[in-house]
């Protein structure tokens, strides 16, 4: 079957993965209300076309804190991708380089960040966790800017980690061949000991990452890299208005697909707050959290968003056929933008604005 839509490279990836690696991607934190609602947020969108305008040409191409792509579309930090691919990051950064998309590596990546920077032919980020080991961030952060990453991103909704129903049910686990390469055995060991009834990430992360961590505290972070600092996972006004004080350089709307707070708006319903409380700052606003389409992404970017991140669907692609799977993914998403930009008769990003969507009644 040739993909026609991202949901191919979702049943697709079904048949190839066993089942607690398929509920370790696919499932939400508690009842799953935020996963749902992620999705359900983009079909009470109604696109306003315009008519006799010049789409002979539509350009997807965009510029993110001084780096070009070629689509406002790209991979959002997701870990462990040898669980998906034995060639794991190295195969989404190949991807991603096909496409020209952003690629922003997770902390958990099982491949080493200069690995995966060997393999870039686009812009990569490095996604932090902040660890209850100082020096094992610090240390995270000049590697990164060595091996040429353009900007560091700390997640800031997971101080623990989500209450994930499905690992726990699976007593879900790390298998011993596959690892967080980038931070070492010992501060990884308690991801790989599986238990009855709960989540080895569940007690890692309550291990690892430390839960104390302020506004503050980011000031240590800035003093110690010259890199652009994007904060993931700003869900309101008030956290949006923090970031900039705090000199945030990017943030990222994201609820993590559902995975940490059941409950929390769904990232759509939260996208056009934190955009008017960022106001006229020069802090541009990307967004997460059921894109499934380049329609989706045409309302994200709607609503504000200077570009979108796809956490599973890359992940599908992966799992179907490595690198070109993740190009595949990355160029569908792409060419579906590129499509509704021409239907809707606006035929560059910057004419993609409010105007251009409604927020509604579900069709
Ligand atoms: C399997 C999986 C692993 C993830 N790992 C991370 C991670 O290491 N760091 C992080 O900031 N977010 C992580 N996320 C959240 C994604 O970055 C992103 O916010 C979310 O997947 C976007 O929603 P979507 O999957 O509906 O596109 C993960 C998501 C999934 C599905």
């Amino acid at each position: 079957m040739t993909p026609l839509h991202l949901e191919d490279y979702r049943d697709l990836a079904q048949h190839q993965l066993d089942h607690k690696t398929w509920d370790f991607v696919e499932g939400g934190a508690g009842a799953e209300r935020t996963l749902g609602a992620n999705r359900r947020a983009f079909a009470r969108v109604t696109l306003r076309p315009r008519v006799l305008v010049d789409v002979s040409a539509c350009d997807t191409g965009t510029e993110l804190l001084g780096a070009r792509l070629a689509t406002p579309v790209g991979v959002a930090p997701t870990a462990y991708h040898r669980l998906l691919h034995p060639d794991g990051e190295l195969a989404t950064a190949r991807g991603a380089g096909t496409a020209g998309a952003l690629y922003v590596v997770s902390v958990f990546a099982s491949r080493t960040l200069e690995d995966i920077a060997a393999e870039a032919a686009g812009p990569l980020w490095l996604q932090l966790y902040w660890l209850r080991r100082r020096e094992v961030l610090a240390a995270l952060v000049d590697r990164a800017a060595t091996a040429g990453y353009r900007a560091i991103v700390l997640t800031v909704d997971a101080p623990q980690l989500g209450r994930r129903h499905r690992d726990a049910r699976n007593g879900f686990a790390i298998p011993a061949g596959i690892s967080a390469v980038n931070l070492g055995p010992a501060l990884m060991a308690s991801a790989h000991r599986s238990a009855a009834g709960r989540s080895a990430l569940a007690v890692h992360t309550a291990e690892a990452v430390d839960p104390s961590v302020t506004w503050a505290d980011l000031a240590w972070l800035r003093e110690r890299s010259t890199l652009p600092l994007v904060l993931k996972g700003i869900l309101t006004a008030e956290d949006a208005v923090l970031a900039v004080q705090h000199g945030a350089d990017a943030i990222v709307v994201s609820n993590h697909g559902g995975r940490q707070l059941d409950g929390a708006a769904a990232g759509l319903d939260a996208l056009a707050e934190v955009v008017d409380a960022v106001g006229a700052a020069a802090c541009p606003v990307l967004f997460d959290g059921g894109v499934r389409s380049g329609t989706d992404a045409f309302a994200a970017l709607a609503l504000g968003a200077r570009a979108v991140l796809l956490g599973r669907p890359v992940l599908w692609g992966l799992a179907v056929d490595g690198a070109a799977g993740v190009a595949g993914v990355l160029g569908l998403a792409t060419e579906e933008l590129a499509h509704t930009m021409a239907l809707t008769g606006r035929p560059a990003l910057s004419a993609v604005d409010r105007s251009a969507v409604t927020l509604g009644t579900a069709l």
